[in-house]
């Protein structure tokens, strides 16, 4: 089993973008935390852009290959109709998709209160930080058959 873990703008720079909101971890470091963390027959396959098309490009392979994806869109999650539209084609094809953040968007400001990607998730972790990737794989596991 694969799982692709995809994140949006300014995931790269986690560590020291806004550590009070986002923590100190990196990504890499998460990365790392999962691929130790799934048993030996899970390939977590994580991966970071800034750029909307390359993103839904990785949607579509997931679509294609029935892969589970977590995803945290980042600032896409906002506004991003095209990456929902995206999303919903896995949805179409029965394909776990867990949205995740690491900071709950619902105490900040209020354009993060608006999210056009949880209406095709299967499911949406948000506000514990690394462990909203941990718990979202956790569910992908439990939920393969
Ligand atoms: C985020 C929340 C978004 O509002 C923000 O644009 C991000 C990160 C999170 O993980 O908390 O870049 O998705």
């Amino acid at each position: 089993t694969t799982i692709l873990v995809l994140n949006g703008p300014n995931l790269g720079r986690l560590g020291t973008r806004e550590p009070e909101v986002y923590g100190s971890e990196t990504l890499a470091d998460i990365g790392a935390g999962l691929a130790a963390s799934v048993p030996d027959d899970v390939a977590i396959d994580l991966r970071q852009t800034d750029d909307e098309a390359e993103l839904i490009g990785w949607i579509h392979e997931a679509v294609d290959r029935r892969v589970p994806v977590v995803l945290n869109p980042a600032a896409f999650t906002h506004y991003s109709y095209a990456l929902r539209d995206a999303a919903a084609q896995l949805k179409r094809a029965g394909v776990p998709l867990v949205e995740v953040h690491l900071s709950n968007p619902y105490t900040r400001e209020t354009f993060r209160h608006t999210s056009v990607i949880s209406g095709v998730a299967t499911g949406v972790i948000a506000g514990f930080g690394a462990d909203s990737y941990r718990l979202a794989v956790d569910w992908v596991l439990r939920s393969r058959g």
